[in-house]
């Protein structure tokens, strides 16, 4: 019976969605929530406070009307900023959240440098200061605050979107796999898988561009296993059954879904907060 609850997860925007096709890819057989806070985007640029609160009001709508049974913050921003406290507040639930894959891409860098382009929110994190700390030595990390690329994502404004990937990676140096050039690239923000295309035209085949959508996917199995709250796994490909949520502009979740996941849907409205 609770298995068959839906898990919820959350994003500033579009960019959870990058995390929530790994999710559908890992559990066919699941059903999702998935609640885009674009009325309230984006979070990388805001105060700690303002992703606190939403991180916490989503959290209640999804336990409240939704009855979920796992939450997944498929945000980095958010994770950062709240994690800790929606644990604290929600102790019975298994909560996932999502960091930049800093250490897997340092374990397979050939060069030992390896660039991680990120929002201000996360870069700045205690969260993120910790994970830095806990690799010292493990490569050299180039860091990029990554101002304006989220939104742009989210608006679906390529243009913007290549200027500002074309004007980051070059501030960020060399790429490339020549002794002290980066060939690891992390996507430290969901919306960023959206751009990958993108970037590794700028960066050249070389370049390894890592997201954190597929070790999620994974770490959120192995919770719901654990707890006995797995769906059976449906043999037969059929339409993964998620409902949408956005608390702003829904035409923008609509198109995103249809033009990266290939599902036609009708998102809802929401408030919430
Ligand atoms: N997608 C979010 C992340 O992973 C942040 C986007 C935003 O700034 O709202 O960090």
């Amino acid at each position: 019976m609770t298995a068959q609850r839906p898990i919820g997860v959350f994003d500033s925007g579009v960019g959870g969605l990058s995390v929530l096709r790994a999710l559908q890819a890992e559990m066919p057989g699941e059903r999702f929530v998935y609640v885009a806070d674009n009325g309230h985007a984006p979070y990388g640029e805001r105060d700690d406070g303002h992703v606190i609160r939403r991180s916490h009001a989503i959290a209640d709508y999804l336990i409240e009307r939704h009855a979920i049974k796992a939450l997944v913050v498929a945000c980095n921003t958010a994770t950062a900023a709240a994690i800790h406290g929606l644990r604290a507040a929600y102790v019975d639930l298994p909560i996932i959240g999502i960091e930049p894959a800093l250490k897997p891409a340092a374990a397979a860098s050939n060069t030992g440098v390896v660039g991680v382009m990120a929002t201000r929110g996360t870069l700045t994190s205690e969260k993120f200061r910790n994970l830095l700390t806990s690799l010292h030595g493990a490569a050299t990390f180039v860091l990029q605050p990554c101002d304006g690329l989220a939104d742009a994502i989210e608006r679906y404004d390529t243009e913007q979107s290549q200027t500002l990937c074309r004007q980051y990676t070059a501030a960020m140096g060399a790429f490339g796999n020549q002794v002290g050039e980066m060939d690891y690239l992390v996507l430290g923000c969901t919306h960023y898988a959206f751009a990958s295309e993108a970037l590794q035209a700028l960066l050249g085949a070389d370049v390894r561009l890592v997201e954190g959508g597929a070790p999620v996917a994974r770490q959120t199995r192995r919770l719901l296993e654990q707890a006995q709250l797995r769906a059976p796994d449906v043999t037969a490909p059929n339409e993964p059954v998620t409902q949408y949520f956005s608390t702003g502009d829904s035409a923008l979740l609509d198109s995103a879904v249809l033009r990266w996941m290939q599902h036609k849907i009708k998102t809802e409205n929401l408030q919430v907060g």
